[in-house]
């Protein structure tokens, strides 16, 4: 235990209550560790506002969260008419309700930019791997977490949205249909889904989230912040230990956040007021018509940040299957004929080409598109692996590289667009393209990121005061 500390002779009583409670809590030693004391980059830019507005968010979420259980029922006799309740009688359940649902768009679009600049800069390059693939896990549990929201207002797009996803679950070898039917708790979805999916939703994701944020900012804070330049700051350090670029994040980044929670409050308050349903991207027209299972909408869409994954599904037909067999023997012989592995490693290989083959042919397109949809997320964790460039941040790599990534960006908003249309034959062309460009991306960048001429990266990071 440490020792108790005596509050210095004539202090305030704001300084006596403080000491009393540092010898019984760490609180000021945790502030000066993560905020007053915690020295981050003094170049940050623009792309470095979206982790707090995510916090922001998930602040939001939550406590507008906590007043809609207030008022509404999982029971899929009386959730619609709970929420219309909220939206029409409970005094500001309007501005509660549109807050979250305007809530969960706004996360997304913060999380897939704060990923970017992830991606732009190699914030996930060592050593901040695990900040990364806990940044993943939070993604994936976001996903969850949206998901089964979408179903407890019990409208039409979340009753045959929720069909048509759990009902994928059923094209898994073996276990499929009875994975779906523990999904479910029934043979269709029902009353038993909405009401497990109310309690993940409410209470097991969000806790699991809160866990994982948590992790995501001790990991970070155990390494410290990149920075647009990708220089290690703590390799400059003045003579108390404390590095020449930084600045402390208390009052520096705290003020500095204030402005980007000003620009997104405006943003988001506007659509709240203004336009909360976005034209039907935020909240879908058919999801004001309650859940009727005798009558399939004609056209089933996901919520707009679904939709890239979404369109990698669709695109996987068995033409897809076809061409993936193609690129899969290909590459195993390419690999035989110019590879520099040793022979064994190439017959390895080979071998494990002709399996993987032999199973894209075994089994149902239908089940590959799972596989490809829950792949592209999952293949984000192996990122810190996959980058061998010998520099972090996109401003030392050579310039094709932005056009690569600009490629990589128009890709997922076209496979977004497509995703939200209607299935057509040039659109699933163009969606099977995007999909094999989103693979190809992440499994050959151990070959792409070494090539071309590096700029030489600064000692110290570039930053003009202003
Ligand atoms: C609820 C969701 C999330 C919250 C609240 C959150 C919060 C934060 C905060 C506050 C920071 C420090 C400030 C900043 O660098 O912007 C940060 C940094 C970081 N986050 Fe997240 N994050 C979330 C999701 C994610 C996801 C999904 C990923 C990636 C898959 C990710 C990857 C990173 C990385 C790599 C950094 C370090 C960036 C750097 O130092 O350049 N985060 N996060």
């Amino acid at each position: 235990m440490a020792e108790f500390k005596e509050a210095p002779a004539g202090a305030s009583a704001g300084t006596k209550l403080m000491n009393w409670v540092d010898n019984r809590f760490p609180a000021t030693k945790l502030w000066n560790e993560h905020a007053a004391e915690y020295y981050a980059p003094k170049n940050f830019n623009f792309w470095y506002f979206f982790g707090s507005l995510a916090l922001l968010v998930l602040v939001i979420q939550i406590v507008t969260g906590i007043f809609l259980v207030m008022n509404y029922k999982p029971d899929a006799a009386t959730a619609f008419a709970s929420v219309e309740y909220i939206m029409r009688d409970v005094p500001w359940g309007w501005l509660v309700r549109y807050m979250h649902s305007t809530g969960a768009s706004a996360f997304f679009v913060v999380v897939y930019l704060h990923m970017y600049r992830g991606l732009i800069y190699g914030s996930y390059r060592t050593p901040r791997e695990l900040v990364w693939v806990f940044g993943c896990l939070i993604f994936l549990c976001l996903m969850a977490e949206a998901f089964m929201g979408y179903l407890l207002p019990w409208g039409q797009m979340s009753y045959w949205g929720a069909q048509v996803i759990i009902n994928l679950f059923a094209a898994i070898p073996f276990i499929g249909p009875d994975l779906a039917i523990l999904i479910r708790g029934d043979y269709v979805v029902g009353d038993a889904t909405l009401n497990r999916f109310f309690s993940l939703h409410v209470i097991a994701v969000p806790l699991v989230l809160l866990g994982l944020v948590v992790a995501h900012l001790i990991a970070l804070h155990e390494v410290g912040s990149n920075n647009p330049d990708g220089v290690e700051i703590k390799a400059k350090k003045d003579s108390k230990g404390r590095p020449l670029d930084g600045i402390p994040f208390h009052p520096y980044y705290t003020v500095h956040d204030i402005m980007g929670v000003a620009g997104f409050l405006i943003v988001f308050t506007a659509v709240i007021f203004f336009a909360p349903e976005a034209g039907g991207y935020f909240l879908e027209y058919n999801n004001f018509i309650p859940a009727d299972q005798f009558q399939t909408p004609s056209h089933i869409a996901p919520v707009w940040y679904f939709t890239p994954f979404y369109s990698m599904l669709r695109a996987t037909t068995d033409d897809l299957v076809n061409v993936l067999c193609v690129i899969t023997g290909l590459a195993a012989v390419l690999n035989f004929v110019k590879g520099k592995g040793s022979i064994q490693a190439k017959v390895v290989a080979l071998v494990a080409a002709v399996i993987g083959i032999f199973l894209l042919k075994t089994f149902d397109a239908k089940f590959w598109g799972v596989v490809v949809m829950g792949g592209a997320v999952v293949i984000l964790v192996f990122l810190p692996w996959l980058d061998h460039s010998p520099v972090k941040s996109i401003r030392y790599r050579p310039g094709f590289v932005k056009y690569l990534y600009a490629v990589f960006v128009l890709f997922f908003v076209v496979l977004g667009y497509l995703g939200i249309q209607p299935p057509s034959a040039i659109g699933t062309l163009v969606a099977q393209i995007g999909t094999i460009f989103y693979f190809g991306f992440f499994l050959l960048m151990p070959w792409w990121s070494q090539l071309g001429t590096f700029k030489k990266v600064p000692d110290r990071v570039t930053f003009e005061s202003h």
